[in-house]
C-alpha cells in the first residue's frame, strides 16, 4: 500500500463517524448509480472496490446484487456493515489493499469503483471479470480542479482517459464526462466484457 493509506483513511472515516451515522438512513450513494441503473446487472455477485463506508454497496444490494465491499480502511468497512444492518440489506466487507492484494477470485457479475483512481486495480478488475461481466466506474476528471483543490491531479483522470482505457477490454455501454449533481466533474463508465 502507499505509505499510510490505511491510517489516513481510518482517521478520515473515524472523524466523520458521527455525521455518517446520522446520514446512514438511505442517502449518500453516488449519483451515477441511479442515472445508469438500467445498465447495471440486477442479480449475481458484485464487488465494490475501495467502497468505503458502503453507501454505494448498499445501493447495489438494494438493486438486487450480492455485494462485497473491499477497502483498505477497517473503520470504513465497519461503517459499511452498520449501514447495511440499518438498511436491512446483506453486505460482505473485506479489508483489501489495492497496492498489494489480488482481486478475490469469484464469478463477479459487476465490479464497481467510485472516486478512487488506480489504473493497476482497474486492469486487474478487467482481467478478473468473466465474459458478460460488467465494469462500472465514476471517477473525477482534472476539470474538477476548476472548482475544488482536492482531490489532487494525480487522483484525477485526464479527459477521455477512461474511455481509451476501457475500449481494449470492453464493449462500452456508457461513457460520459460532465459536472454532476454532487458538484464534481466525473467520468462515468459502464462497460461489458465481451465473449
Ligand atoms: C474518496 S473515497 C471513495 C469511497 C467510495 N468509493 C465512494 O465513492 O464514496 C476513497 C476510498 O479509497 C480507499 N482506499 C484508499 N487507498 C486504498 C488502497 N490502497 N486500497 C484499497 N482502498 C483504498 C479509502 O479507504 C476510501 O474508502
Amino acid at each position: 500500500m502507499a505509505d499510510g493509506d490505511a491510517e489516513h483513511w481510518d482517521s478520515r472515516y473515524a472523524s466523520k463517524a458521527a455525521a455518517a451515522a446520522a446520514e446512514m438512513a438511505a442517502s449518500g450513494h453516488s449519483p451515477h448509480l441511479v442515472d445508469l441503473a438500467e445498465l447495471l446487472p440486477v442479480e449475481g455477485l458484485a464487488l465494490d472496490l475501495a467502497g468505503g463506508d458502503g453507501a454505494d454497496g448498499c445501493w447495489l444490494a438494494q438493486h438486487g446484487l450480492e455485494v462485497t465491499v473491499a477497502d483498505v480502511s477497517r473503520i470504513a468497512l465497519d461503517q459499511a456493515i452498520s449501514r447495511a444492518a440499518t438498511l436491512g440489506v446483506g453486505l460482505d466487507a473485506v479489508v483489501f489493499d489495492a497496492d498489494v492484494a489480488t482481486i478475490p477470485d469469484r464469478p463477479w457479475q459487476l465490479i464497481h469503483v467510485a472516486h478512487f483512481l488506480h489504473i493497476d486495480l482497474m486492469n486487474a478488475a478487467a482481467a478478473s471479470l468473466p465474459a458478460g461481466g460488467t465494469f462500472a466506474a465514476a471517477i473525477g476528471t482534472i476539470w474538477n480542479l476548476q472548482r475544488h483543490d482536492r482531490p489532487g491531479r494525480r487522483f484525477l483522470l485526464e479527459p477521455g482517459e477512461i474511455k481509451a482505457w476501457a475500449e481494449p477490454h470492453f464493449d462500452v455501454l456508457h461513457w460520459s464526462e460532465d459536472w454532476r449533481t454532487n458538484d464534481q466533474h466525473e467520468a462515468w463508465l459502464v462497460a461489458r466484457k465481451p465473449g
